[in-house]
């Protein structure tokens, strides 16, 4: 008994020594102290011993498993640190190294000045609306005051479903589905994708943005009009705004006027952008036509109200000295990157 277990010590303590990884060393111990194992074998034949000689084998089997627990701990600590000093030495790498960055997507430059049009309309009490860019004729035209054999539908030709529904060409039919939608007073702005069939050059799509505004309310005149406009442009462009307003002519509103801005280019001293005359055109606005009121199902006698379009597409070419409109749906990365 004594040999055998001498034997079984010598052999286990030579392969624990032997044991290159920690991998090695647990087959090593699994094939000693296993269920299987070689000692545990021994341990096992120790009760078909004659009685007398159970105690001491039992004893000298139990120092050699301590034995062999010992050295095998011991022997498991060394090959751990060795593996681990390994991983730290091969898999070192260079933390300054420039990473990957991953393409990360952001807003398109006309939704960055829509959404800050919104905010400013929000802030000023505004809703903020959506409406169908499918629309009606009537919601397009008719209740916009310009029906069928109207020569300004000449400039506003567009694309039309084969069931006679359209493409809305301006975000001005808002107007009459907000007036049936909330009882005034009221203000609101609504954005949008717009329509036109249109010859495309550098500054002309055929789909484009606008927002639209409007308020309703008793007794509202040019002069809330002028001061309505001044405030949401200095709002807007986060500057003090000179305007102007020219006489224009809209089927929808009466009066009508093309509101012009002090050139923010040259502040008004000519150049360029605004063809030396220091103002340039951006929004056509006016009183809301007792047509179009009547449309709304409003009493003209009692109601009235201003109303604007704004090009925002126009306004994010201006904001971001952007000189073609095509590279807005264009869909180039290296033009969209940019914002
Ligand atoms: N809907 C017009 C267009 O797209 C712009 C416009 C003019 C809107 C006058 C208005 C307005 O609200 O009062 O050409």
């Amino acid at each position: 008994m004594r040999t055998q277990l001498d034997e079984l010590k010598t052999h286990a303590l030579a392969d624990i020594a032997n044991a290159q990884d920690t991998a090695a060393l647990r087959d090593v111990e699994v094939a000693c102290l296993g269920r299987k194992g070689k000692l545990t074998g021994v341990l096992r034949g120790i009760s078909s011993l004659p009685a007398e000689q159970r105690p001491l084998a039992g004893k000298l089997a139990n120092e050699v498993k301590k034995a062999l627990e010992a050295a095998i701990e011991a022997r498991r600590v060394t090959l751990k640190d060795r593996e681990q000093q390994a991983l730290l030495r091969d898999e070192e790498f260079d933390i300054t190294a420039p990473g990957q960055k991953p393409l990360v997507g952001h807003l398109h430059p006309v939704t960055q000045v829509q959404y800050h049009v919104e905010d400013v309309f929000r802030s000023m009490g505004f809703y903020v609306l959506d409406y169908p860019e499918v629309e009606t004729d009537y919601y397009n035209f008719e209740a916009l005051n310009i029906p069928k054999d109207h020569p300004a539908r000449d400039m506003q030709d567009t694309f039309w479903l084969t069931d006679g529904h359209l493409m809305r060409t301006h975000t001005s039919p808002g107007q009459i589905r907000a007036m049936e939608q909330f009882a005034p007073p009221f203000k609101a702005v609504f954005p949008g994708r717009c329509f036109r069939y249109e010859t495309v050059d550098a500054s002309h799509e055929h789909t484009f943005y606008q927002v639209e505004g409007l308020m309703i309310d008793e007794d509202i005149s040019v002069a809330h009009l002028i001061s309505s406009m001044k405030t949401l442009l200095t709002q807007i462009f986060e500057r003090d705004m000179n305007v102007r307003l020219r006489p224009g002519y809209f089927p929808f509103v009466e009066p009508g006027f093309e509101l012009d801005i002090r050139c923010l280019m040259c502040g008004g001293n000519g150049c360029s952008v605004c063809k030396r005359s220091g103002w340039v055109e951006l929004m056509p606005c006016g009183l809301v036509h007792p047509n179009v009121l009547r449309f709304g199902k409003l009493d003209p006698a009692k109601w009235s109200g201003w109303a604007f379009g704004l090009g925002l597409s126009r306004m994010a070419m201006m904001k971001f000295g952007i000189d073609d409109i095509r590279l807005f749906l264009g869909g180039d990365l290296r033009f969209l990157t940019q914002f």
